[in-house]
């Protein structure tokens, strides 16, 4: 018997007055029609789970490959949607070759420009945000001790948004991390660093809460008071990763129906947070997946099923509670 909607499927982003993103799988939008549909009826930003990474974008030193970008970039032309670009300085997702690299300082410098510089210039014009560093803070604030630091110090954060914006002075340019919205001294951390490179004349527009949660925590309360924070201090709010895990604890002595109904509570509850923002301020949300098919998350959490439409691309509660989140 055909399994009755839990509301009606309308399209996401033509009831909010923030862009509705989601991160793409290239392959699948190019060869499956399911998949594609509903990316172009639910959502108006996308972003590359993997593609503009620098394993897939810069496999050799002096080989950059934008093939799965054009295609994105002709999608997103063809079809008017924002491409967001995720995500040009990061520790993980590098080729061998970056990994293996010897070089001092300067070199290590010239090397991450040439990356930010090339990436860039490639997809001026139809690239207009991008997540510059990813991921660059441990949890208690202190800089995370990765590639990039090893070999050019903490000051490598600042270089990379000067390269960006000398590549492309009209681009948004994003920090983004995870646990912002969970952790105070983190984000304390990360916003009194950021304000500080804003004061000393570095372009750097907003800062992404990557927004991997669950069911049941964190709260609703320390969501919003992150974001307002951020907003306070003067950066655009990009929620860039949502995604809401079944709590597999839970799960098991809750059941799928009870956890689904919490599901679609926290996205509405979310998303009218995110509505407490300041118009000026609303980057937009992103999810990160189109269905509980794509998501990273069913990786590592088998029950986490953390998106808005189910492994047969239907609508689930959760795709209610995002609606009504946005007033409808
Ligand atoms: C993840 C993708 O979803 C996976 O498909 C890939 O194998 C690894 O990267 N934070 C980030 C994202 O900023 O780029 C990561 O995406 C998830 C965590």
């Amino acid at each position: 018997m055909k399994q009755e909607p839990p509301c009606a499927e309308i399209k996401l982003y033509e009831k909010a007055n923030f862009s509705i993103g989601v991160a793409v799988n290239t392959e699948k939008l190019k060869n499956e029609e399911k998949y594609w549909k509903l990316v172009l009826s639910q959502f108006n930003s996308l972003s590359p789970e993997k593609t503009l990474k620098p394993i897939y974008i810069h496999p050799k030193k002096d080989q950059f490959d934008f093939t799965e970008t054009d295609h994105l970039i002709d999608f997103c032309k063809t079809y008017n949607k924002r491409l967001h670009g995720h995500t040009l300085v990061w520790d993980e997702s590098l080729p061998l070759w970056i990994e293996k690299f010897k070089g001092d300082k300067t070199e290590w410098e010239a090397l991450m420009k040439d990356h930010i510089q090339t990436v860039i210039n490639h997809c001026k014009g139809y690239i207009k945000s991008w997540d510059v560093v990813n991921e660059a803070f441990n949890d208690d604030g202190t800089y995370k001790k990765n590639i990039w630091f090893n070999h050019i110090g903490e000051t490598y954060i600042e270089q990379a948004f000067l390269y960006a914006s000398q590549a492309d002075p009209t681009a948004k340019l994003f920090y983004n991390d995870y646990s912002l919205e969970t952790n105070g001294q983190k984000l304390d951390k990360v916003l009194k660093h950021f304000s500080g490179l804003k004061a000393r004349g570095i372009k750097v527009d907003g800062v992404g809460m990557q927004m991997h949660v669950s069911v049941d925590y964190p709260s609703v309360t320390a969501i919003n008071l992150s974001a307002l924070s951020i907003q306070a201090q003067g950066f655009l709010v990009h929620y860039s990763e949502l995604d809401v895990i079944l709590s597999g604890r839970e799960y098991l002595f809750t059941g799928k129906k009870k956890m689904f109904e919490m599901q679609k509570e926290r996205m509405k509850q979310i998303v009218e947070g995110y509505l407490k923002l300041k118009p000026e301020y609303q980057f937009g949300i992103t999810l990160w997946g189109v269905s509980d098919n794509d998501s990273w998350q069913t990786e590592k959490h088998p029950r986490s099923r953390p998106l808005l439409f189910d492994v047969r691309y239907r609508v689930k509660p959760a795709y209610c509670g995002f609606l009504e989140g946005l007033g409808n």
